[in-house]
C-alpha cells in the first residue's frame, strides 16, 4: 500500500554535521505523525526538505504516490504543503489581514473593496475560534498571537499536507486549546499533518503515531500511542534512562537576600510583596499571561513602577533602574531570549561571552581569550550544547541548543546575588532540561537567590524550594515544597470561574 507521504531514506549533511542519515517514515492522510528527538536531532532540517528550503543529498519525498523535487518553497507550497516553522517568518510590518490574503489577493479578490477582505478576514478568524483584530499589525501581537496567524494562515489556504514545528512553545493555554481543536479538525477532514513538540503528553493527546530520532537517525517508530509510556519515548529520545529529571536534594537557605515591597505598575495593578532567601529557588507559577513576567521586569527597573520598592542585602536604597540592578548583581534572564539577546553572525563562543551587563550597556567587546574560550567550552559540555565546534556561527544551531547558548551567558554570569530566570527550559529537550536544573541547584548552593518563572507546573514543583503563585496580575498563593502538590499550586493560579451571567449582567 502506497502511504500519502512517505520520506524515503532522506540524506542531509552540513559542513561538519549530518543532520540526518537515511531517515524514511509515512504519514496518512487523516493522520497526526509526532517527530520527536533531542535538540539537534534533525527534526526541523526534515521539515525544511519538505518545504523546499534545503535540498536533501539523497533520498526521496513521495507524495501521493509520486517523487517530488523541491527546489524552492514555491514548489513545496503548490504541492499543498503548509509549514509552520519553528522560528516564525512574517512580515511584521503587515496586519493579520494583509498577512492572510498573501498569496489569495490576487485569484480571490482581485479588486474587491477592502471592506469585504476585512469581512473575508474577519469571518475566517471567527470561524476558526481566533480572538484577533484582522486590521492589528503583527508587530503589536504577542508572540502567540503572531504564531496562531501563521497557523490560520496554513488552514486558510487549504493545504493538504500541515507540518508544525513547536507550535505551543510561546502560546497560552487557551490559544493551545484553539490549535488542538484546529488540529483535530484537520484531522477529521483528512489532512495529514506532522507534529513536533518536546511537550510528551501533546504528543500523547493529538499523535496517532511517532517517529524518534537522535542525532539524525530514526531509532523508533510507534504505530499505536496507546501502548507506549513517556519513559519508553524518553528512552528513545535520549538513549538512556532518565530516572529523576529534576533530581531535587535539600539545601540550607541563608539570610534573606531580597524584599519586594508594594510593587506595582501597569500590568501588576495590585501591589506585590515577598522575599527570597540566599541559596533559596523561589518558584513563579501562573498561567501565561498571570503578570509573573510583567513583575519580574518591575523589579528588574524594566518597566515604569507605580509603587514599591526593591531592596538587596547588603545594598543600601531602592533598586530602580536596569543599571542599578546589574551592579548590585541582580540579573534577569528574559523569557524571549533570542529576540533580546542573540547574536546571529557571531560564534556559538562569542554568544556565550558577551556579558549580558555588557550587553545592556549596549557595548559588545569580543575578546577572544582563552578563559573565554574555557567558559564556552565548559557550558558547551554542560548544556550538551550540540554544535560541530565553539566557533560556528550561533544562527546554524538547531533551536534548542541556541536556547542553550544563551542561557549559558545569564549562568556564566560573574558576581550574582540573585538570578531571575524565565521560562528556563523552553524549546529545550527532556534530557537537556535536567542539565539546566543543574546548574540552577550549583547556583543556590554557592548562595545566589534564584527566582524562577515557569509555566510548567512539574518542572515549579520539582525544582522549587517555595512557590508563589500569579494570576490576573496579582500574587494569589504561596506554598512551601512541602505543601505544594498539583492541585493545591493550580487551585492557587487559576482565575476563579467567570460569574453566570445572571449573576454579572454583560454590560457592552
Ligand atoms: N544551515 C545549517 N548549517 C549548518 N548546520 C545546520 C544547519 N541547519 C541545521 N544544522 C545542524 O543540523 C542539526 C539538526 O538541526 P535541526 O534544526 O534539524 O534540529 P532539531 O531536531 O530541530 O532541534 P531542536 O529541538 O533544537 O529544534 C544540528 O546539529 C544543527 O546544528
Ligand atoms: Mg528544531
Amino acid at each position: 500500500m502506497s502511504h500519502f507521504l512517505e520520506f524515503r531514506s532522506i540524506t542531509k549533511t552540513f559542513p561538519g554535521v549530518k543532520a540526518l542519515s537515511d531517515v524514511s517514515f509515512a504519514v496518512d492522510r487523516g493522520q497526526v505523525h509526532g517527530l520527536l528527538g533531542e535538540n539537534g536531532a534533525g527534526k526541523s532540517t526534515l521539515l525544511k526538505i519538505l518545504g523546499g528550503e534545503y535540498i536533501p543529498d539523497g533520498g526521496q519525498v513521495m507524495l501521493d504516490g509520486t517523487e517530488r523535487h523541491f527546489t524552492r518553497s514555491r514548489d513545496s507550497i503548490d504541492a499543498g504543503i503548509a509549514i509552520i516553522h519553528q522560528e516564525l517568518q512574517y512580515v511584521p510590518e503587515l496586519t493579520v489581514m494583509e498577512n492572510l490574503l498573501l498569496g489569495h489577493l490576487p485569484t480571490r479578490f482581485g479588486f474587491v473593496r477592502r471592506g469585504e477582505a476585512i469581512r473575508w478576514t474577519r469571518d475566517n478568524l471567527q470561524r476558526l475560534g481566533v480572538d484577533i483584530d484582522p486590521l492589528a499589525r503583527l508587530i503589536d501581537l504577542s508572540i502567540g498571537q503572531r504564531q496562531m496567524v501563521e497557523i490560520c494562515k496554513a488552514v486558510l489556504r487549504d493545504a493538504t499536507v500541515i507540518a508544525l514545528d513547536e507550535p505551543t512553545s510561546s502560546l497560552s493555554h487557551r490559544e493551545s486549546e484553539i490549535l488542538f481543536r484546529m488540529i483535530r479538525d484537520l484531522k477529521a477532514r483528512g489532512k495529514a499533518l506532522i507534529y513536533i513538540s518536546h511537550r510528551l503528553e501533546e504528543i500523547f493527546e493529538l499523535c496517532d503515531g511517532c517517529t524518534i530520532f537522535r542525532d539524525g537517525r530514526k531509532v523508533a517508530e510507534h504505530h499505536d500511542l496507546s501502548q507506549i509510556t513517556r519513559d519508553q519515548l524518553v528512552q528513545g529520545m535520549v538513549g538512556r534512562e532518565i530516572k529523576d529529571i529534576f533530581d531535587y536534594k535539600p539545601r540550607a537557605l541563608g539570610e534573606v537576600a531580597m524584599t519586594v515591597q508594594n510593587l506595582s505598575g501597569k500590568k501588576v495593578p495590585t501591589p506585590a510583596t515577598f522575599s527570597v532567601r540566599k541559596g533559596e529557588i523561589l518558584g513563579f507559577f501562573g498561567l501565561v499571561g498571570a503578570g509573573r513576567s510583567e513583575l519580574m521586569r518591575l523589579i528588574y527597573g524594566a518597566d515604569v513602577r507605580a509603587t514599591g520598592t526593591v531592596e538587596l542585602d547588603g545594598i543600601k536604597g531602592n533598586i530602580t533602574s536596569i543599571s542599578q540592578a546589574i551592579h548590585s548583581g541582580l540579573v534577569l534572564c528574559p523569557e524571549d531570549r533570542k529576540q533580546e539577546g542573540i547574536v546571529p553572525g557571531r560564534s556559538v563562543s562569542e554568544n556565550i561571552n558577551i556579558s549580558c551587563r555588557r550587553h545592556y550597556r549596549r557595548a559588545h567587546f569580543f575578546v577572544n581569550d582563552s578563559a573565554e574560550a574555557g567558559t564556552a567550552e565548559g557550558y558547551i559540555k554542560l548544556l550538551r550544547i550540540k554544535t560541530p565546534s565553539r566557533h560556528q556561527e550561533i544562527r546554524f544551531l538547531s533551536g534548542g541548543n541556541q536556547q542553550k547558548a544563551i542561557l549559558a551567558r545569564w549562568l556564566a554570569e560573574q558576581d550574582l546575588r540573585v538570578l531571575i530566570i524565565d521560562e528556563p527550559t523552553r524549546g529545550i529537550d527532556v534530557g537537556a532540561k535536567n542539565e539546566i536544573y543543574q546548574v540552577l541547584y550549583g547556583l543556590a548552593e554557592k548562595g545566589v537567590a534564584v527566582i524562577m518563572v515557569s509555566s510548567e507546573l512539574p518542572e515549579v514543583l520539582g525544582v522549587s524550594d517555595r512557590i508563589i503563585t500569579m494570576c490576573q496580575g496579582r500574587i494569589t498563593g504561596e506554598l512551601n515544597r512541602t505543601d505544594a502538590n498539583e492541585r493545591n499550586v493550580l487551585t492557587l493560579a487559576l482565575p476563579v470561574s467567570a460569574p453566570t451571567p445572571a449573576a454579572a449582567p454583560v454590560t457592552a
